[in-house]
This record gives structure tokens, C-alpha cells and sequence, in this order.
């Protein structure tokens, strides 16, 4: 047998060591090497500043960049008119208008809204002078729990002039004539806006006044798609 070299003893000792320190720790030494080469993940969410002008204000934020329109709106500038229905698009309880368009805020970015004019419901009115469609909501008792309603507000202000502007809906008859507003129309263009409650009768009568059609309102369907 040959004699064994004592610096390779040595080495051979060294390396083992190592090993054995880097196999208890769980991690072998590539690993640990590569380990220490990356960079450490901030835990600090990235923000950003953005412009938003709501009911005539303009309001300067730092933002994460993936907020809603919908979760600005209440929890930075705590305007709880707009309420969280199904956060996705689906109820139109969020209901607000951006330059005068109906839009579900759950489904826009806070940051794709800067120099944009943005409407809620406590922009429409106040307690002293409302909307006339607010009025109309109470004069023909639109609502019950009331959850619905800003929503449907804003919705009904915005259809009204999507209407006016003589923009068609699924049910428009003639895309060459006039819209005639009526109750087919008002109710294929606020199907977006549910109602557990089921005020829907009335919510209609208070949009066919305003309209200047009183009268028109269909009998009750409790739960019915508008
Ligand atoms: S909460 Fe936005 S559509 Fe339901
Ligand atoms: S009034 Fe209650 S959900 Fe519409």
C-alpha cells in the first residue's frame, strides 16, 4: 500500500469539514454560494404618486400601483357612498361616473384615472340640494336597504345621457331612428345593476320621471333582471 500523503490528509480533512457544515445547514455549498450572490427582496410594497380628481377635488396620493378606483375611493378618501358588492365587475354596486361614462370602479386601476373627472354619489348632490334622481329615489321609495343605491344612481344619471347622446342598447329597435327612452330601454341598460332588495319597480319609476315619461313604469317583479 502506498504511504498516504499527509498534506492530502489534510486537505482531504478540510473539504469533508466543510461539507459537513454545509450538509447540517441543509444546504450544499453551490447552493449556499448562490444563496449569498441574491439580491434581498424588499418587503416594501412599491408606491406611487397619482392626481385624482374626484367631485371636483383634486386629491394627491402615493398608491400601490395595483389599487382600485373602487378602494382609493373608500379607503383613502373614505367615500363610502360607492359600496363593495362583488368586487368583479358583476353588480354595479360601485357604480361611479368617469368624464360623465358610467364605469364599475372595482374594475378600473386608481392609476389609470389621473386627469380624468371622476363623479360619486357624494359629488351628485347634498342633503340640501340632491340630484333630481336622488330625489326621485326617495320621492318613489327606490330603495330599501340602500346598498344598492349610489350605484344605481350613478348609473341611471349616466344611462340618461347615453340615451340622450342617442347611443343604441341591445334593445334599440332602429339604429337609424331615434331612441325612443321607455321601459324596455331603461331597464336592458340598467340590467347591470342588481338589487337584492328588489326595488326595481320603483327604481324605475323614479328613472321614468326624471326622464320626463312618468306613468311608464312596469308592474313589480320582485328580483327580476331590469
Ligand atoms: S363591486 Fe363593482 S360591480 Fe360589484
Ligand atoms: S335597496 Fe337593498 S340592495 Fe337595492
Amino acid at each position: 500500500m502506498p504511504d498516504f500523503d499527509p498534506n492530502r490528509r489534510q486537505l482531504l480533512k478540510a473539504s469533508t469539514a466543510a461539507v459537513g457544515g454545509a450538509a447540517a445547514s441543509g444546504f450544499a455549498p453551490q447552493a449556499v454560494a448562490a444563496a449569498a450572490a441574491q439580491p434581498t427582496a424588499s418587503t416594501t410594497p412599491a408606491t406611487m404618486s397619482i392626481l385624482l380628481r374626484v367631485n371636483g377635488t383634486e386629491h394627491q396620493l402615493m398608491v400601490d400601483p395595483r389599487i382600485t378606483l373602487l378602494d382609493a375611493l373608500r379607503e383613502r378618501l373614505h367615500l363610502t357612498g360607492s359600496k363593495k358588492g362583488c368586487d368583479q365587475g358583476q353588480c354595479g354596486a360601485c357604480t361611479v361616473l368617469i368624464d360623465g361614462r358610467r364605469t364599475t370602479s372595482c374594475l378600473t386601476l386608481a392609476v389609470m384615472q389621473e386627469g380624468h373627472d371622476i363623479t360619486t354619489i357624494e359629488g351628485l348632490g347634498t342633503p340640501t340640494s340632491l340630484h333630481p334622481l336622488q330625489a326621485a329615489f326617495i320621492k318613489h321609495d327606490g330603495f330599501q336597504c340602500g346598498f344598492c343605491t349610489p350605484g344605481q344612481i350613478c348609473s341611471a344619471v349616466g344611462m340618461l345621457a347615453e340615451v340622450k347622446a342617442g347611443m343604441p342598447s341591445h334593445v334599440t329597435a332602429d339604429l337609424n331612428a331615434a331612441i325612443e327612452p321607455g321601459d324596455m330601454e331603461f331597464r336592458e341598460r340598467m340590467s347591470g345593476n342588481l338589487c337584492r332588495c328588489g326595488a326595481y319597480s320603483n327604481i324605475q319609476e323614479a328613472i321614468a320621471e326624471v326622464a320626463g315619461m312618468p306613468g311608464q313604469a312596469p308592474s313589480a317583479t320582485p328580483g327580476a333582471k331590469q
